[in-house]
């Protein structure tokens, strides 16, 4: 038994540094491995795994009191095995709504509710830190894991980013805002160099990030598997060091992505980088951090300051508390959060003649595989075990609505069968196909079938799908309705609409699809994203009304997928179900780069600026009650402005509504987007009549630009018009303000080593 050294406290730390040797702190710095990798504990015969199917965990020493703490996916629930072997209790975590559906619900409160319940799971099943959220711009439509994503937009991402942390670490666990920065993409991620240029760098894909840091401390970040302008994530001392620590104030850990140990990468030079912790944690790794301070290629002032970081990230753990978990959080209660928070992000795009919500329905023929298998949630490690998923039968069913019988019975065959065929035909290195639920098949809906449905329903229901996940981006295919589903629409509504009754679509996605085309078929169209495992419940209770809808899209929604600048430089990925494709390290090959040319014009930023018609602009979103904005005021206090607007409910129910500020720039030396978004803030239930007045705070220098020339931040002295919208092309009220110049200096870093041929107006 080795003898006990000083026993770590949150006030003894540089003392137990002082204790440790040089193979014990390194030890410190690289995880203990999981399932699929041995880990640097396995060097101390440390191989026990704490929680069964969490990502990873942190090398413990009782010698000294430290205790392994344990890390665990993700964005939306907590991702442990369910069952354990020897044991007939459950462990299943609550499935919470997708990023993208948490972000459209623009209730930061909301979402801090959400944070709060997923916080608790962690600590209830013995984690010390859930790897999320997922701060990464939604770069584009077809990108696989923008479901765990928040927004196109920086500032929408900041502010629910920042809610999620701080509800997550009110429960005394950590979080992990990923993919530290730039994972714009799957295809190729471990290795493609995403080159972006320090303008859009500073003000989009690190934005969001830096709100976070600064307003929440998050206690761990994680470094992104794929290069920035030539230089890894993990091994980007700009990045991890100067940014994010220098000029933030940064005071967690880093930890990298779950890779091993890069062929193309020394260890030492992450260890330099600021990487704190290696993840998930490989044997070699620690040799070649000991073997670097020995020859003299790593100071080991380095390892010490990685080291006491880790401490100082354990001794805030529960794990350090000898916190008892009970295995046993309250499910039930976290549920009915999961329920309010995703039917409050639904969507809802189209609604004719009031078709929504429903009355008198009693009946409906429910068409797609996915009413039958409802999408709670994305593929890959974002993915949770859950004890159910509400399907649309049995949220209708709870809502006393009847589907027809026969129509139900062929697909409620057809679904068990299809999973079957899946998991024989499915090509094994698609790892993630078995984690979440992939998305099967539709079946063709013939003319027949329609007319045999017609006279037992009152309205018919489709439901078009779309699953992504980690590792693969989406094609074009993906983005655009199969032929199956578009005969499927057109057969159904044809029918249907002959015979005077209606037809709604659920748009089962956690990212947009093609709808431009097809629109005109359906009376009403609801985005539920994939809405946690109450889904059908969320739903139906939109449909009745019982949630009046105020979910607002947080990325635009294109005609085609062609129209967004940055497709010409997006990997289009085929089809991953029939993959025949080589993989390397669980990632299609053969992606390089990756030019972000489209600049700071991501998103609306492009499509409002360059006037191209969208199908459904940002922050767009139907009620089925009306609200006027008035009295919308801008002063400045400070360093900060203020906005004030009143919002009044005009019609009939009562809902609730988001005020979005958008921010447009007087002409000067530095080219503007038309507008942008720099506050939002949502009304409590207004009763109809009632108001509300919404006070939100812009510190000026959120209307700075960066200017790469000067290396600054800039804000030019001018009239800047503040706008309150509906969404970015619906304008309601705007009022002027003169703002003085601001400029902040910051480190010329993180340049592109190549040219981009960057658009402008
Ligand atoms: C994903 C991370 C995740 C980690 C641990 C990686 O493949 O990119 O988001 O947290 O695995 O499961």
């Amino acid at each position: 038994m080795a003898q006990n050294g000083p026993q770590l406290t949150s006030k003894n730390i540089d003392e137990v540094l002082k204790s440790m040797t040089l193979e014990e702190k390194v030890q410190l710095l690289v995880g203990d491995g999981n399932s699929g990798f041995v880990g640097s504990g396995a060097m101390l015969g440390h191989q026990s795994r704490l929680v069964e199917g969490a990502a990873g965990q942190t090398v413990g020493f009782q010698k000294y009191g430290i205790p392994a703490t344990v890390l665990t996916d993700g964005p939306a629930g907590v991702h442990i095995n369910a069952t354990r072997e020897g044991t007939s209790k459950t462990y299943y975590a609550t499935g919470f709504p997708v990023g993208t559906c948490l972000a459209s619900t623009w209730n930061p409160q909301l979402v801090y509710k959400v944070g709060q319940a997923i916080g608790n799971e962690t600590l209830e099943y013995g984690c010390d830190v859930v790897l999320g959220p997922g701060l990464n711009i939604q770069r584009n439509p077809l990108g696989g894991r923008n479901f765990e994503y928040y927004s196109e937009d920086p500032c929408v991402t900041g502010i629910i980013g920042t809610a999620m942390v701080n509800g997550i670490q009110s429960e005394g666990v950590g979080t992990s805002p990923k993919h530290f920065a730039v994972n714009s993409q799957e295809g190729d991620r471990t290795r493609v160099d995403e080159r972006v240029s320090q303008r859009a760098l500073r003000e989009i894909y690190l934005r969001g990030f830096e709100r976070v840091v600064r307003q929440a401390q998050p206690w761990t970040v994680m470094a992104s598997y794929n290069r920035v302008n030539g230089v890894y994530s993990q091994d980007n001392h700009d990045l991890l060091t100067t940014v994010l620590r220098d000029e933030w104030g940064f005071k967690g850990i880093v930890m990298t992505d779950w890779i091993g140990k890069r062929r193309d990468l020394p260890t030492e030079s992450e260890v330099h980088a600021g990487d704190d912790l290696l993840m998930p944690g490989y044997p070699q790794q620690a040799q070649d951090i000991v073997a670097a301070v020995k020859n003299g290629t790593l100071d080991v002032k380095d390892v010490d300051r990685n080291a006491r970081n880790m401490l100082e990230y354990i001794v805030k753990t529960p794990s350090f508390r000898h916190y008892k978990a009970s295995d046993a959080p309250d499910l039930k209660a976290h549920a009915a959060i999961t329920r309010q928070s995703s039917a409050e992000g639904m969507v809802l795009l189209k609604n004719d003649n009031n078709t929504l919500p429903i009355r008198n329905l009693k009946t409906v023929a429910l068409f797609g595989v996915n009413s039958y298998d409802f999408l709670s949630g994305g593929l890959g490690s974002g993915a949770v075990n859950v004890p159910y998923v509400v399907d649309m039968v049995q949220g209708l069913k709870n809502i006393g609505v009847k589907t027809t019988a026969s129509l139900t019975n062929i697909y409620e065959k057809y679904v068990p069968y299809a999973k079957a065929k899946l998991k024989a035909d499915k090509n094994p290195e698609m790892w993630f196909l078995d984690q979440g639920q992939p998305k099967l098949d539709e079946i063709e809906i013939s003319d027949r079938l329609i007319s045999n449905e017609l006279p037992h329903a009152d309205a018919a229901i489709i439901t078009i799908a779309r699953q992504a996940g980690e590792g693969m981006d989406r094609g074009a295919s993906d983005f655009n309705l199969t032929d199956k589903e578009r005969d499927m629409i057109n057969r159904v509504s044809s029918q249907f609409h002959a015979a005077g009754k209606p037809v709604i679509v659920i748009i089962n996605s956690g990212a947009s699809i093609e709808t431009a085309s097809w629109r005109s078929l359906a009376d009403a169209i609801l985005v539920a994203w994939q809405p946690g495992e109450e889904g059908g419940n969320s739903v139906a209770d939109v449909l009745t009304g019982k949630v009046c809808p105020s979910g607002h899209l947080t990325a635009t929604w294109p005609v085609s997928i062609g129209d967004d600048p940055s497709t010409r430089n997006f990997p289009q990925q085929p089809d991953y179900y029939n993959l025949t494709e080589k993989f390397d390290n669980g990632n299609l090959k053969g992606v390089n780069y990756s030019n972000h040319d489209e600049g700071i014009y991501v998103g609306y930023r492009y499509y409002d600026t360059f006037k191209k018609n969208v199908a459904y602009p940002f922050g767009y979103g139907l009620s089925y009650t009306t609200f006027e904005f008035s009295k919308l005021t801008a002063k400045k206090s400070g360093d900060n402005i203020i906005v004030t607007v009143s919002v009044k409910n005009t019609g009939k129910v009562s809902g609730k509504q988001v005020a979005q500020i958008y921010v447009a720039a007087p002409k000067g030396t530095i080219e503007k987007p038309a507008k942008e978004l720099k506050a939002f803030a949502k009304t409590a239930l207004l009763k109809p009549g009632q108001s509300e007045t919404l006070k939100m705070t812009i510190p000026v220098r959120d209307l700075a630009s960066f200017d790469e020339s000067h290396s600054q931040w800039i804000a030019e002295a001018g009239r800047y018009a503040f706008l309150v919208g509906d969404n970015v092309e619906d304008i309601k009220e705007s009022v002027r303000l003169d703002i003085p110049e601001y400029t902040e200096k910051v480190n010329n870093v993180l340049a592109p080593k190549t040219k981009l041929d960057l658009l402008h107006q």
